[in-house]
């Protein structure tokens, strides 16, 4: 089913939507086809659109690849790009973020929301700025690490780091002491910014538990600031740990700190994401090419404006947020809102009664979002009003047609845009997506669309050739683009290899996709072990690390099988130590040990124990197979296994689970 953009849609909701913007796919195509030709000097003239302290030299340095380097000779500063540009304007005293919190009163509305004009933003990354840089010694090149709630001080940080050329690393809060101390100890961070704790479907989160055991195993951290968000008591350590309130209270209001004049390839942050092998990753993003991608796909992709009320639903502990909820929309000036909690709490309404209460009219969410809201029925979205919506993209993980016809047709009104935004981690920005803010070509439920301007993916098979249309294959990135990542943090080799080995002069994604023969991709899920978990990235060998340091577990596969609300889930195969017993109670404990170990996001949503795991003669677990097996797929080839019997034990565990 293709939809074609119902007329007039922007004469209702969007008068200043020109119409002129509906082209042919055709058409479409051309112009694509002319920005990767000269994609450079494409990405060259999108780049002159943002403020540089000193213009680039050369648009791309290509002499060491993959070491790409984009914009070079330029100088710019993330932090003046998201505020001081916008307080040397009319929007000076325009609201920036509207925050709500995530406890309500008996009548159900927020007993807490922030609005943070840019000035007040300017301010406060000034003053957090100054604190950094004067009273805790930070200076251009150090690291700090980042784990906080959904709060404004989040942003206030990452931008106050940005502005003094410090690095950041933001752990998501939903992450364990181990996953946060090893974070830390990969970034050598010298200071941990907390919170006494943090909201989440009303219960207190216990962030500063958390982090003095993750401390504990730390040594360059040498400071911690503790934000106040709940009011209770935590332990607090003499001369390491200090409460946020009392180191900023005699900081005056209106100091200046003088942006850095970074270099546009210097480091902005680092985000550990989760890969097929290993530890995390530290993908390691630049300034000048990320800030590009961001304020291009802004444009393109969101149509952002003044006058909109913007909501990306994400949290900032995932690269969604970093760059579509603080680089992004603060660059571009925008109105936005930030939510502190989970989107269906204390009703399922919660979120649809943030669009009414606001006004949003671009609202940017996840597949897993909207299938558990259609799984609470329409009737809580029909009590609100939502008229106000006039674009909407989802991210994170495929979209299934029915949740794309869902949200489309309830809070769309058949009639805006609605697309499915493809970008990872490493591509800091969005790079399959329609352009609304562009270009009105037909919308495809369940699609991720044309790739953006001056990007050129491709569908590979095993030997790198393209293959045909509405085959499936590899997805491939054929050119640098700018938003790119440096590198992996210390680990240049690995990158490399990682994303550049595979296929020699293509980036190397990890997903399986489809492309159709009007050229719109099909993104059909990771085609190696990561999983997405309602759209969080979880890497198999993780989490099989964890389960492995249980002392009854012995050997450990986990696989992702589908779920009809997160997307999907992990199923956990386990080998038990001699001496143990499969019972209810330790698999509890060894759920336990997982979430202890990788955090609460790392549910294993079914355990079954096995005498056997399938493996290959060279002892490599086929994952595979097993996962073939437990979703009742073809088993394929399995001329490499060493013992056929496992393939049963699997198959028999599964059916005695029920
Ligand atoms: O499998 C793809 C899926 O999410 C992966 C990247 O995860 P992460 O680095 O956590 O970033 C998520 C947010 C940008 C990809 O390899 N993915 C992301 N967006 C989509 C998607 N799959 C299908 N459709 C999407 N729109």
């Amino acid at each position: 089913m293709s939809v074609t953009w119902a007329l007039p849609f922007d004469q209702k909701i969007n008068p200043k939507l020109n119409l002129n913007r509906l082209v042919s796919i055709t058409t479409y195509k051309e112009i694509h086809s002319q920005t990767v030709k000269d994609y450079k000097q494409f990405w060259a003239s999108v780049a002159s659109e943002i403020d540089w302290f000193k213009p680039w030299e050369k648009t791309l340095d290509d002499s060491n690849p993959p070491f790409y380097k984009w914009f070079v000779g330029g100088e710019l500063n993330a932090s003046y790009l998201t505020v001081d540009r916008h307080v040397k304007s009319w929007r000076k005293n325009k609201v920036a973020i509207i925050w709500e919190g995530e406890p309500v009163d008996e009548k159900g509305n927020p007993k807490e929301v922030r609005k943070l004009t840019y000035y007040d933003l300017y301010r406060e990354v000034n003053r957090v700025a100054y604190l950094l840089k004067e009273k805790y010694g930070l200076k251009k090149g150090d690291a700090i690490a980042i784990y906080l709630p959904m709060i404004p001080e989040l942003p206030i940080f990452m931008l106050a780091a940005a502005r003094i050329g410090v690095v950041f690393t933001v752990v998501f809060s939903g992450f364990s002491a181990d996953a946060l101390a090893s974070r830390i100890n990969d970034a050598e961070a010298k200071l941990l910014i907390t919170a006494d704790g943090g909201w989440r479907r009303g219960k207190v989160v216990d962030l500063k538990g958390i982090v003095d055991k993750a401390l504990e195993k730390t040594p360059t951290i040498k400071d911690v600031i503790v934000v106040r968000r709940i009011g209770n008591k935590v332990n607090m350590v003499e001369g390491r740990d200090k409460y946020f309130d009392e180191v900023i209270k005699d900081i005056p209001q209106n100091v200046y700190v003088e942006p850095e004049r970074m270099k546009s390839e210097d480091p902005l942050y680092i985000l550990y994401t989760s890969g097929t092998t290993g530890k995390p990753k530290g993908i390691v993003h630049d300034i000048g090419g990320y800030m590009t991608l961001l304020h291009a796909t802004m444009k393109w992709v969101f149509d952002i404006r003044d006058d909109d009320i913007y909501w990306c639903t994400a949290d900032i502990g995932w690269v969604t947020g970093h760059s579509y909820i603080v680089f992004g929309p603060l660059m571009e000036g925008a109105t936005e809102i930030m939510y502190e909690g989970a989107l269906d709490y204390p009703q399922p309404d919660r979120w649809v009664s943030i669009i009414e209460r606001y006004g949003i009219t671009i609202l940017y969410t996840s597949p897993t979002a909207i299938r558990s809201f259609m799984k609470y029925g329409d009737n809580w979205v029909k009590a609100h009003i939502t008229s106000t919506v006039r674009l909407m993209h989802s991210v994170g993980e495929p979209i299934n047609p029915e949740a794309w016809e869902w949200l489309w047709k309830l809070v769309g009104r058949e009639e805006v845009p609605f697309g499915s935004t493809w970008w990872m981690t490493e591509t800091g920005g969005i790079l399959i997506s329609h352009l609304p803010g562009l270009y009105l070509v037909p919308m495809k439920p369940g699609t991720n669309g044309p790739p953006i301007l001056g990007i050129e993916p491709d569908v590979v098979n095993e030997d790198g050739k393209q293959v045909n249309l509405e085959e499936r294959g590899y997805l491939v990135i054929k050119n640098p683009w700018p938003g790119m990542p440096l590198t992996i943090y210390k680990d240049p080799e690995r990158y490399v290899k990682v994303y550049w080995s595979r296929f020699p002069g293509m980036f190397y994604v990890g997903d399986y996709a489809v492309k159709d023969k009007d050229g719109y991709f099909w993104i059909l899920g990771r085609a190696d072990e990561v999983i997405k978990v309602a759209g969080h990235r979880l890497g198999t060998y993780e989490l099989e690390s964890a389960l492995i340091e249980h002392p009854a577990v012995a050997e450990a596969a986990v696989i992702g099988v589908p779920d009809p609300v997160k997307g999907e889930v992990p199923y956990a195969f386990v080998i038990l130590r001699q001496g143990y017993t499969p019972n209810t109670q330790l698999s509890q404990e060894i759920l336990k040990t997982v979430r202890d170990k990788v955090g609460p996001i790392a549910t294993i949503d079914k355990i079954f124990f096995v005498g056997k795991l399938p493996k290959t003669r060279s002892g490599k677990i086929m994952r595979r197979v097993v996962r073939a097996v437990a979703t009742r797929a073809e088993v394929g080839d399995i001329t490499t296994l060493e013992d056929e019997a496992s393939v049963e034990e699997i198959k028999k565990a599964l059916e005695e689970f029920k």
